[in-house]
């Protein structure tokens, strides 16, 4: 299994280019369902998470030709309705295929995607939202059987639904969903992500009639039939916050290309409270240290609010900031994988329910650590950039699913950090 090793000590200094987001691009690869002609992305990033999506869009019959960070699909002659536990198990955004299928075929048939370390995760809200749209859907045997066959023009019918809980795929699902129904479809407790806007965006392009993605109402007036269009990604603004996290431990200046400082707006608040500097450019982000940080509470919400996915790597700063902090996980019951691992380290954190008490330490010290899940990870190579000694990071597969060239890009900014198998 491969993992990653990691010398400790070294201020990163220099400019790296962000990719386009993983949470972004996995709805708009599967929005390619919807369209009879061919849709043309660029600033897909190579990603593991990317990779099993075009897979399984592959064994649907979805013709797809990639080249470096430009895909494009053609749904023309999709054959096949399913996405097996096989491909589910592997990666549970695949469960994004759903509203796609349902609303262009009239059927789908999509494995449950199982739990995953961060949490239960289950699809509730995905299913109630396409059965207030009139889908006919069943649970048997660990699948999801979906059918419109038995509605007027076997057309979805645009309704009216509030969501329980403020969910991302699921209101990329419904809004896809929408897209191809019959009538008007108002979506409300809708999530604010930017990568929901980016998918928005995209579909508006194809199409589709979509107001108020960004808000907590989307509107969506269903259209006969959606084509092809050409869109670029949005920049991962979780990648950036990643590596602004890792320029203010290691106290050096880091400039961040393809970087949106607007989808940011919590973190920068957050680094900057930490004695970071942060200066931003059209789509460049700098940020400049010498270090010395001070401990700062975190909370996470939904978007706008500061992102559960930055959550473990602020954990990591916080263990040799300057001080007692406050790290409350709201989004996920279990999302504190990170936290045995940095005790290994040296950090001093203590656990009380879905909140964690992360008291500074003057040092960790490198040894080797496991990784759980993709944001744990990442965490924990922040902490092995500062820790004494050597870091080995290993089940780094996790990493390989949403960070492109994670050892280049640190070593182009002067980390000591290899892989090994
Ligand atoms: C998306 O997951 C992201 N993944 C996650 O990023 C991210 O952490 C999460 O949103 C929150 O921002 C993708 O976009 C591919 P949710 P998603 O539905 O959509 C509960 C990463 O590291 N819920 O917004 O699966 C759920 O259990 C990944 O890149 C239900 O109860 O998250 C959770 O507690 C990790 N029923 C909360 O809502 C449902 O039907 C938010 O989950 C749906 C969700």
């Amino acid at each position: 299994m491969d993992k990653l090793i990691i010398q400790g000590g070294q201020r990163l200094n220099g400019e790296i280019t962000i990719s386009g987001a993983k949470n972004a691009a996995l709805p708009i690869l599967c929005a390619s369902l919807l369209a009879e002609t061919p849709l043309e992305l660029s600033g897909v990033a190579a990603l593991k998470d990317i990779d099993t999506t075009i897979k399984l869009l592959d064994t649907m019959g979805v013709k797809i030709a990639r080249n470096g960070d430009k895909v494009s699909l053609d749904a023309s002659e999709v054959a096949s309705f399913e996405a097996t536990y096989e491909m589910v198990k592997t990666m549970r955004a695949s469960i994004l295929v759903l509203g796609p299928l349902l609303t262009r075929f009239g059927t789908a048939r999509v494995s449950l995607p199982g739990g995953c370390a961060i949490g239960s995760r289950p699809v509730d809200l995905h299913i109630k939202g396409l059965q207030a749209l009139g889908a006919a859907i069943h649970i048997t045997h660990g699948y999801i059987q979906a059918s419109t066959l038995h509605l007027p023009n076997r057309r979805l019918q645009g309704a009216r639904y509030y969501m329980d809980l403020v969910t991302v795929t699921g209101t990329e699902n419904l809004m896809m969903a929408a897209s191809l129904a019959e009538g008007t479809t108002v979506l409300e407790n809708a999530a604010k992500e930017p990568e929901v806007v980016d998918l928005a965006e995209c579909l508006i392009k194809m199409g589709a009639k979509i107001t108020g993605a960004g808000s907590d109402v989307i509107t969506i007036v269903g259209v006969e039939k959606l084509n092809g269009a050409n869109h670029n990604i949005v920049c991962d603004r979780i990648e950036a916050g990643t590596y602004m996290v890792a320029a203010a431990m290691t106290g050096g200046e880091v400039k961040l290309n393809n970087a949106r400082a607007d989808l940011l707006d919590a973190v920068i608040k957050k680094l900057r409270y930490a004695g970071a500097e942060v200066k931003v450019g059209k789509d460049t982000i700098t940020v400049k240290s010498d270090g010395n940080l001070k401990a700062v509470n975190i909370r996470t919400a939904p978007h706008p609010a500061f992102p559960t996915d930055m959550q473990a790597q602020f954990m990591a700063l916080n263990t040799v900031a300057d001080g007692v902090a406050k790290v409350t996980e709201t989004i996920f019951e279990n999302r504190f994988m990170h936290v045995q691992e940095m005790q290994r380290l040296g950090a001093d954190i203590s656990i009380d329910g879905n909140t964690a008490l992360v008291k500074g330490v003057e040092f960790l010290d490198g040894a080797t650590v496991m990784a759980t899940d993709l944001r744990a990870s990442a965490s924990l190579v922040l902490a092995g950039l500062v820790a004494r000694g050597e870091t080995v990071v290993e089940r780094i597969y996790h990493l390989d699913r949403g960070y492109e060239q994670l050892e280049e890009k640190l070593t182009k900014l002067g980390a000591k950090v290899r892989r090994s198998n």
